[in-house]
């Protein structure tokens, strides 16, 4: 039977503002699904959407919608997103599901049934970015100790969870696995930071926000949205219910993979959730850093990043993939450039891996015409080269139970430079000079081809569109290419043949490319001024009470007559039937229609204006129309009654 692996990632807020950063952990996640797919795990890649809280709630009245609209419209681009990316979850949860709706109540019921939730008053201070609570002495400078925003002071009737009884177990549980907590000075800063100050019981329901999972037995409270969120790792496998089999199977998890900001979340609150249910402990957290963009975490709603659409459409998600998790050192943050990347890009992937395997199947069918002859020669260089390939697959499993898979990447883009380097050792093309070195000519392509086979199936993990066509081109069938030979040489039948196809990474003009780049980010920059503009614009209007609307009376009223005013290039004057007469007004549109245009036409009129003469005609009324940048649309209602009020 094939052993359980179940690994998670957080579960983001629905947002169309998803950028590179949210990509790292759900692209490590994935990468690391899949190697353990291919190491022939049973493996269960669990992601989703965390839905509830004040924070919908507030964008979702901003957007003037209910929030379950709201986030039932933004959920597709997340999913969307991963699609692209090509993370290939088995599981997606969305805390607005029904089951998991159904088991928060339960666990809820289940911790006060235990005594490990009470009832009493909460003050303090809330950061609602964050969904956070706060004590006065936790602030720093009087504002959130994790993002540095604005708190708002509250007090409310409300649960507490005994967090506090569960210091002690905690801090014997860390200090007793080191390997819970990953990279382990992570494990510290609990300690030393949350653990031995002194735990607080925390609030786990509110009664100001409507938008949550009430909790049953007292409908007034929702459930605190950290408390709903964390549980998804086991509602989804079907806790509480009658279906367990998921649960059973993969609880504990093998990995949580967190971002720094959520590890107190993940390292003390739901490990003592777990312990009050009488719960084993997830096997590990993997607390990565951030991606910053100019030394601060990233924002797409700054407007100075380049959405991760654009950027996997150009380059595709291997290529974004491949640079993301190369990039982070587990732990530390990383600073994301274009430039960097597209150089990275050129470099490891064009240079380095397409390089190789362009080079090689091209000597193949230059010297032989696509197939290997089988007769064999040993050489110089050789030992070292198969030594080098064949120790990787150890290295590689070794950096992914530690999570830290700009290492394995590393190892692995050894190897392929090591491959690199024995063609310009060999020089295959002094070789095929002499007809009497064929058998040597065929061992270093063999060897080259080898090569790529055991370093095209480690990535395939990482980058899985491009490493199947790299195994394709080299004439790997999918039995060739499994894990359990990517630690042997010999694998590939002696008298492999080769199929050239298009380049795995094509090179990218750096220059080129940044302009554009910088372009579009300049782009997005010019549309959020111009919105920045509309909204001092908008905002800077007085507001007026509904008696001063009321004074202003508009009536649909249709153009009978037009003709163009001599001495005023820019006036029309339009002879109007407001229901009972005709009247006549001037109107500054000339530019923008023809009488032609006109004449027939229904709009609506200022009925009440006083008259005022222009360019000596007497205008009583003026029409509606808006400025569409340079230009004036009258609005038309053709399909009214002349008359009609319109209030
Ligand atoms: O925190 N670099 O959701 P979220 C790296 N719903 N990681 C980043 C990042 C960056 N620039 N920006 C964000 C939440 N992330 C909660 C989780 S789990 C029970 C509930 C990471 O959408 C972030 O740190 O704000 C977190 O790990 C993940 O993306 C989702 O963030
Ligand atoms: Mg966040």
């Amino acid at each position: 039977m094939k052993k359980p692996y179940y690994i998670t990632t957080p579960i983001y807020y629905p947002s169309s503002n998803l950028h590179i950063g949210h990509c790292y952990c759900s692209v490590a996640a994935d990468s690391i699904a899949r190697f353990k797919k291919l190491q022939g795990y049973d493996v269960y890649f669990l992601t989703g959407t965390d839905e509830h809280g004040q924070k919908i709630e507030r964008k979702a009245e901003e957007a003037g919608t209910t929030p379950k609209e709201y986030v039932d419209k933004i959920v597709a681009a997340t999913k969307d997103l991963w699609k692209l990316m090509d993370v290939n979850y088995d599981g997606f949860i969305r805390t607005t599901d029904d089951y998991h709706v159904k088991a928060v109540q339960k666990i809820f019921k289940e911790l006060y049934d235990r005594g490990d939730i009470y009832k009493g008053e909460y003050k303090g201070w809330y950061c609602t970015p964050c969904e956070s609570f706060f004590t006065e002495t936790q602030l720093k400078d009087g504002k959130c100790p994790d993002c540095g925003r604005e708190v708002e002071l509250t007090s409310e009737e409300c649960y507490f969870f005994r967090l506090s009884k569960y210091q002690d177990r905690l801090t014997e549980y860390i200090e007793a696995h080191p390997e819970f907590i990953q990279p382990a000075f992570r494990a510290k800063e609990m300690i030393n930071n949350f653990l031995k100050p002194g735990l607080e019981d925390l609030c786990v329901s509110r009664t100001s926000i409507k938008w949550g999972i009430p909790v049953d037995f007292d409908p007034d409270h929702v459930v605190y949205v950290w408390l709903d969120a964390l549980t998804n790792y086991i509602t989804k496998l079907g806790y509480t219910t009658e279906n367990h089999e998921l649960f059973d199977k993969f609880w504990p998890a093998d990995v949580h993979m967190v971002a720094k900001d959520i590890m107190r979340f993940h390292a003390i609150i739901w490990p003592a959730m777990l312990m009050a249910l009488d719960l084993p402990l997830p096997k590990h957290l993997a607390v990565h850093g951030w991606i910053t963009f100019n030394g601060q975490k990233m924002s797409k709603s700054l407007g100075n990043v380049v959405d991760p659409f654009v950027l996997g459409k150009r380059y595709g998600a291997d290529a974004i993939r491949y640079h993301i998790l190369r990039e982070m050192a587990l732990g530390a943050d990383s600073s994301f450039s274009n430039e960097i990347m597209i150089n990275r890009i050129n470099s490891d992937l064009a240079n380095g891996f397409g390089n190789l395997v362009s080079r090689t199947v091209a000597m193949v069918e230059k010297y032989f015409g696509g197939t290997l002859p089988t007769e064999r020669e040993g050489g110089e260089f050789d030992d070292d080269l198969i030594a080098t390939a064949t120790a990787l697959k150890s290295s590689v499993d070794d950096f992914i139970d530690k999570t830290q898979l700009n290492n394995a990447l590393a190892e692995i883009f050894k190897v392929v430079s090591r491959a690199n380097k024995y063609i310009d050792e060999t020089a295959p093309w002094v070789i095929a000079k002499d007809e009497t070195k064929k058998a040597r000519l065929a061992t270093v392509l063999y060897n080259l081809l080898e090569t790529i086979r055991i370093t095209a199936t480690l990535l395939s993990a990482f980058m899985p569109t491009t490493m199947p066509k790299a195994l394709e081109q080299i004439g790997a069938c999918e039995k060739c290419a499994t894990y359990e030979n990517a630690d042997k040489f010999g694998v590939l039948p002696l008298d492999v043949t080769v199929k050239k196809g298009e380049a795995l990474f094509p090179r990218i003009d750096v220059e080129k490319e940044i302009e554009e780049l910088n372009a579009i980010i300049k782009n997005n920059e010019k549309v959020d001024e111009k919105t920045a503009k509309l909204k001092e614009e908008i905002e800077g209007v007085a507001q007026i009470g509904i008696d001063d609307f009321c004074k202003v009376d508009l009536r649909v009223a249709e153009i009978k007559a037009c003709e163009p005013i001599k001495k005023a290039k820019k006036l029309l004057k339009l002879t109007i039937y407001d229901g009972v007469k005709e009247r006549t007004v001037a109107s500054g549109i000339a530019k923008f229609y023809t009488p032609d245009d006109l004449i027939g036409r229904k709009i609506i009129l200022v009925s009440n204006l006083k008259p005022a003469k222009l360019c000596g005609v007497e205008s009583c009324g003026m029409i509606l129309a808006a400025t569409c940048g340079e230009e004036i649309k009258v609005i038309f209602v053709d399909d009214m009654e002349p008359g009609s009020k319109i209030s």
